[in-house]
């Protein structure tokens, strides 16, 4: 599905590629995402902003002077780690949060050195993660520009003339599928920490004396999450959330806005209606000392991963920052007229923040399973058949005495109703041929038979149960669509 770039050449890290089925993944999460976020709500509306823009916009969101980790180096091979990361790796503790001070005290407390070959460290630096190039004929200081390392400010920098083409009342949101680019010290864990990735991200706009005015709230409050407060992490207990409804958190003031809470549960339900496995998700709050120079309450959507629970995906509150800073910045004003009020305002934002390949990669965790067939062991990939980078398979039973026809004329029917790849395989034996669908997540399987030409029936297998059922030939590909969109169930056929 994916793999490390040009890997031909040798190790490049952090950078990668996808193959044919990732790049059908990709797409999927790409499309159910886009259709959730934008298409299926009336106050949202989507954007494509450049990757490369006017530097200015960057020093004015903060990312030129703060967009920092904590770098050490070893004085002896000269190799460079995330000294955060060092400190949780020695200490098996979490340190998300801590000032760098304390990290720094840390390491010494610990004599923390080079895990390569024990040489001592330097004291943490700032590096900044922005990639930079020049834009013209020329390398000069001046025309240095940055790769963006978020797809956000691009909807903040663009914000008045989106929100005049958008004619939407406030509250409304601007959506963003993109590239990010960020020259991390230490990529690790496969796609979850790379250079180059794509993010998902949403604004969502609102007058700043309207945060708690949600007409959705009632209708996601009694929604039951597993919570990490800040005052459980206060009291050093990292492994103990506490199970409670969206609607309680609010009204403990745990979630700062019934707002925050409507999209901390909205994200938390894309998760879930895609099939992940609520028991491997928490929503941790972002301890004081954490929170970016832009938010005032953030929490994580935390996946309980092979190496501990972390970040998948994240909603912040951002305030008015972004837009008073392009404001000051561009000496323009980015305040907006509230149709309801009559009242210009500069509105507060919510922020959910999700990435595309830690989606992706984190959707493959959760759906792998292993079972015991005989002697042999199977693997399932049990993706959403809407995510399924294969949504079906066509099969006939055997090339000879016309099946393969059949089954060509068949799929042919079938991949023209059905959005998205509908595979066919003539090679191998059946059971063979079942088995490598499954492994790659394809939910549904049809095969061929003789009967077929007698009856004009097929068999048509669930991946997740293995059980088969007998179809109309004709009915196939507009009930594959009901069955990939959700609208039927194997089971009520
Ligand atoms: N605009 C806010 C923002 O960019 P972030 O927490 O830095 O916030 C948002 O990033 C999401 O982007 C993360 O939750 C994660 O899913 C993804 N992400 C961030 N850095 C990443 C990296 N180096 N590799 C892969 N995904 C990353």
């Amino acid at each position: 599905m994916l793999f490390p770039t040009s890997e031909f050449y040798g190790t490049f890290a952090g950078f990668f590629d996808y193959g044919p089925l990732g790049a059908e993944l990709k797409h999927s999460l790409e499309q159910a995402w886009w259709r959730r976020f934008v298409h299926e709500r009336s106050d949202m509306v989507g954007i494509d902003g450049g990757i490369i823009t006017n530097p200015k916009v960057w020093k004015a969101s903060g990312h030129v002077d703060s967009f920092n980790d904590p770098l050490v180096e070893c004085m002896k091979c000269h190799q460079r780690f995330r000294a955060d990361h060092l400190v949780e790796g020695a200490l098996k503790i979490s340190v998300d949060g801590l000032p760098l001070e304390k990290v720094q005290e840390l390491m010494q407390q610990h004599k923390i050195v080079c895990p390569n070959d024990k040489g001592e460290l330097t004291q943490i630096k700032k590096f900044n993660l922005m990639f930079k190039t020049f834009v013209g004929a020329t390398e000069e200081e001046g025309s240095q520009v940055y790769l963006r390392p978020e797809t956000a400010q691009l909807i903040f920098a663009d914000f008045p003339r989106v929100a005049l083409a958008a004619r939407k009342p406030l509250p409304f949101g601007v959506a963003q599928i993109g590239k990010a680019f960020r020259n991390e010290i230490a990529p690790r864990n496969f796609v979850f920490r790379c250079r180059e990735f794509s993010q998902m991200e949403i604004e969502f706009f609102l007058h700043p004396k309207k945060l708690d005015d949600c007409p959705s709230f009632d209708s996601i409050k009694s929604t039951k999450a597993q919570f990490l407060t800040q005052e459980l992490q206060a009291k050093g207990e990292h492994e103990k959330s506490a199970e409670m409804t969206f609607g309680d958190a609010y009204s403990k003031k745990i979630i700062g806005t019934k707002w925050h809470a409507y999209w901390l549960h909205e994200c938390f339900r894309f998760f879930t209606d895609f099939g992940m496995k609520a028991n491997n998700l928490r929503l941790r709050q972002h301890t004081k000392d954490e929170l970016s120079h832009y938010s005032s309450e953030t929490w994580d959507l935390e996946y309980h991963y092979p190496w501990g629970w972390k970040e998948l995906m994240g909603v912040a509150n951002r305030g008015t920052f972004d837009l008073s800073q392009h404001a000051k910045m561009s000496s323009k004003n980015m305040e907006i007229l509230d149709s309801a009020t009559q009242e210009k305002v500069l509105p507060v934002v919510i922020e959910p923040s999700f990435g595309l390949d830690r989606m992706l990669f984190t959707l493959l965790l959760d759906a792998y399973v292993e079972k015991a067939d005989k002697e042999e062991k199977k693997v399932i990939l049990s993706l959403h058949p809407r995510l399924a980078p294969i949504k079906a398979a066509i099969f006939p039973l055997v090339k000879k005495e016309g099946l393969a026809e059949k089954a060509r004329e068949i799929h042919s029917q079938v991949q023209a109703r059905v959005q998205g790849l509908v595979f066919y395989d003539e090679d191998g034996s059946i059971g063979r041929r079942y088995a490598r669908v499954d492994e790659v997540g394809c939910p549904f399987a049809i095969t061929i038979d003789f009967q077929t030409k007698e009856d004009s029936t097929v068999t048509l297998r669930e991946r997740d149960s293995g059980a088969q059922k007998r179809v109309k030939a004709a009915d196939l590909p507009l009930l594959l669509v009901d069955l990939v969109e959700g609208r039927r169930s194997f089971s009520q056929l």
